[in-house]
């Protein structure tokens, strides 16, 4: 089976113009589509946009004008009594995350320090229209290109393929060159 990312992740949002003012105009993701209001007999008129988040992957969104998403979560909190928890939104380097962590603070986003998850990266923040939780995220080591197996105790047909690939598990070693980032606090935390 070959998959080739995520065409879009539908989110609800109850307000549009707030939406696309904080995906495409803070963020940095381009707004690429507006579809939505072009049929008159539609039994529930909406907008529905999407954002670029890399080639042939989107953020969409619906409008339900006035529509309550429903409660929101810490960071890190266990999510109970709903299915989604966050989604992460992938950028190249540790320097993207630290141009957005600024761009958001400048909007006046409140948002996490850069977190170290050994093979990853991150920082954390919210969406201020609807309180979804979002993450940013770059790769230290690429799990779809060298997977990592750190789960001490894994489920039992996890360790078989473990074993069937013969995968080391070796924690990644952070390049200075890639990841260094003078005077930006990180907080490692082991998974
Ligand atoms: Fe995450």
């Amino acid at each position: 089976m070959r998959w080739t990312g995520v065409n879009h992740l539908a989110l609800v949002t109850p307000d549009m113009e707030a939406t696309v003012r904080f995906y495409h105009d803070v963020l940095g993701m381009e707004l690429v589509a507006t579809v939505g209001h072009g049929d008159p007999n539609e039994p529930y008129p909406h907008r529905h946009y999407f954002f670029r988040m890399a080639d042939g992957n989107t953020l969409a969104f619906f409008e339900w004008p006035g529509v309550d998403t429903g409660p929101s979560k810490e960071t890190g909190a266990p999510a109970a009594g709903i299915k989604f928890d966050h989604v992460s939104f992938n950028v190249p380097s540790s320097r993207d995350l630290v141009e957005l962590r600024e761009r958001l603070k400048s909007a006046g986003v409140e948002v996490t320090p850069i977190v170290d998850h050994t093979v990853l990266w991150s920082i954390y923040y919210s969406d201020p229209v609807t309180g979804t939780s979002l993450e940013t995220s770059c790769w230290v080591q690429d799990v779809t290109r060298m997977p990592y197996f750190g789960d001490p105790d894994p489920t039992p047909t996890a360790r078989r393929i473990q074993e069937e690939r013969q995968v080391e598990t070796v924690k990644p070693t952070i390049d200075p060159a890639q990841f260094e980032v003078p005077g930006q606090p990180h907080v490692p935390v082991a998974i």
